[in-house]
C-alpha cells in the first residue's frame, strides 16, 4: 500500500511523530512518502499549493495529515492547507488519517474539525490520533510544560495507528464516524467555540519585532519561520507590513543567536506567557478539560503497553 504523510510542525513534535509513523509503516512493507510542508515558501509565501502538490505528491491510497493543536483547533494554516487539497482521484487516495500533537492543555475540537474538513473534501477518515507533547518552548521562558514529550509513552499509539493503516490494505473498513471524535464535554466545546485563533494572534498575543541594533543579518529567523512570514529585503529581515498573520510559534525567537527578536512590549510580553504556562505546569490545565486519555488512537482501543 502507498501512504502519504503530510506534516506541518513549527516546533518539531508533530514531525517526530510523523517520522516514527513512517518508520513503522515501512517496517510493515508499505511505501511511504513523508512530505514536510513546514516553512515551504511555495505554499505559505507564494500561494502555489496546487502546483507544489502536483509536482511533489506521488500516487497513494491513504493520506495522513499531522499538525499541532493551536487554540483548541487545527492550526490555522494547516486548516487552509486541508481545504485546498485536491479531491480523491487516481493520485489522491480517498482514505485519510488526521493526527495531532497538543501541549497538554487540551486537544480541543481539532480532531473532529479535521474530520469535517476531510469529509468535505471527499475523503473518508480511517482512524485518528492525538499525542501529548511539549508546549511552546523558548529560551526566555523559564517554564516548559511537558518537557521531553513525546517520548517512549507515545510509541504504542503510533504502532497501533500504523497497524490500523496497514489493515486497510486487506479489508474495506467502514469510515470513522465524526461522533467518535466528539469526545470533549460541553464546557470544553463551548470554550473552543469561543476561541478564535486569528483574533488571539491579532489581539491577545504580543507583537514580535526585530531589534535593528542587535541584528547581524544572519537570516536564520527567515529560514526558521514555518509560514515564511519574515521577508528578506535589502539584506535585512523584515516582519512588518502586509505579511501572513504570525502564529506565535516563536521559532524565529529560538533561531536568533543574538536575542534580537522579542515582543514589542518587551518583558511584559514574556511575563504574560510565563504566567499562563506556570499555571498550566502547576495545575495540569488552564481550564479543566476532559482530556482523558491523554494519548489515543480513534476508534478508541487502548494499545497494549
Ligand atoms: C500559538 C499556540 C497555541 C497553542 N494552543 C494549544 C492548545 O490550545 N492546546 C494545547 O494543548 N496545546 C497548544 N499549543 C501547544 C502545541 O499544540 C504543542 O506544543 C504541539 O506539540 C506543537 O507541535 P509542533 O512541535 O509540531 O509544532 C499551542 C502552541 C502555540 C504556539
Ligand atoms: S514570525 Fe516568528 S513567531 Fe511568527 S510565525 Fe514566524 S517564526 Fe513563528
Ligand atoms: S536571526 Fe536574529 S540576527 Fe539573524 S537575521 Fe534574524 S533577527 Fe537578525
Amino acid at each position: 500500500m502507498n501512504v502519504l504523510i503530510v506534516v506541518f510542525s513549527p516546533a518539531g513534535s508533530t514531525l517526530k511523530v510523523a517520522g516514527l509513523l513512517e518508520r513503522r509503516l515501512v517496517d510493515r512493507g508499505h511505501a511511504v512518502q513523508l512530505l514536510n510542508i513546514t516553512g515551504r515558501r511555495e505554499i505559505f509565501a507564494d500561494g502555489r499549493q496546487q502546483e507544489f502538490l502536483a509536482e511533489q505528491v506521488k500516487a497513494h491510497d491513504v493520506i495522513c495529515l499531522g499538525s499541532p493543536v493551536y487554540e483548541k483547533h487545527v492550526e490555522y494554516y494547516m486548516r487552509e492547507f486541508i481545504k485546498g487539497l485536491p479531491r480523491p482521484d487516481a493520485i489522491w487516495g480517498r482514505w485519510a488519517v488526521p493526527f495531532f500533537t497538543y501541549g497538554g492543555i487540551s486537544s480541543g475540537v481539532a480532531l473532529s474539525q479535521a474530520h469535517k474538513l476531510l469529509e468535505a473534501g471527499g475523503r473518508q477518515v480511517l482512524a485518528a490520533m492525538k499525542i501529548e507533547s511539549a508546549h511552546l518552548r523558548a529560551k526566555k521562558l523559564k517554564t516548559c510544560v511537558n518537557a521531553g514529550l513525546p517520548g517512549d509513552e507515545a510509541l504504542p499509539y503510533i504502532d497501533e495507528l500504523a497497524g490500523r493503516i496497514a489493515a486497510c490494505a486487506d479489508s474495506q473498513p467502514a469510515g470513522l464516524s465524526r461522533r467518535v471524535l466528539n469526545y470533549q464535554g460541553f464546557r470544553e466545546k463551548f470554550i473552543s467555540a469561543l476561541l478564535n485563533e486569528r483574533f488571539m494572534h491579532r489581539h491577545k498575543y504580543g507583537k514580535l519585532t526585530i531589534d535593528r541594533e542587535r541584528c547581524v543579518a544572519c537570516s536564520r529567523c527567515v529560514a526558521a519561520c514555518p509560514i515564511q512570514r519574515i521577508e528578506w529585503a535589502a539584506g535585512k529581515p523584515n516582519m512588518d507590513g502586509r505579511l501572513p498573520e504570525c502564529i506565535h510559534c516563536l521559532a524565529c525567537v529560538n533561531a536568533c543567536p543574538l536575542e534580537a527578536i522579542s515582543f514589542v512590549n518587551g518583558q511584559a510580553g514574556w511575563a504574560a506567557i510565563e504566567r499562563v504556562y506556570a499555571r498550566v505546569a502547576r495545575e495540569g490545565s488552564l481550564v479543566r478539560s476532559n482530556e482523558q486519555p491523554r494519548n489515543a488512537v480513534y476508534p478508541l482501543v487502548r494499545p497494549s503497553v
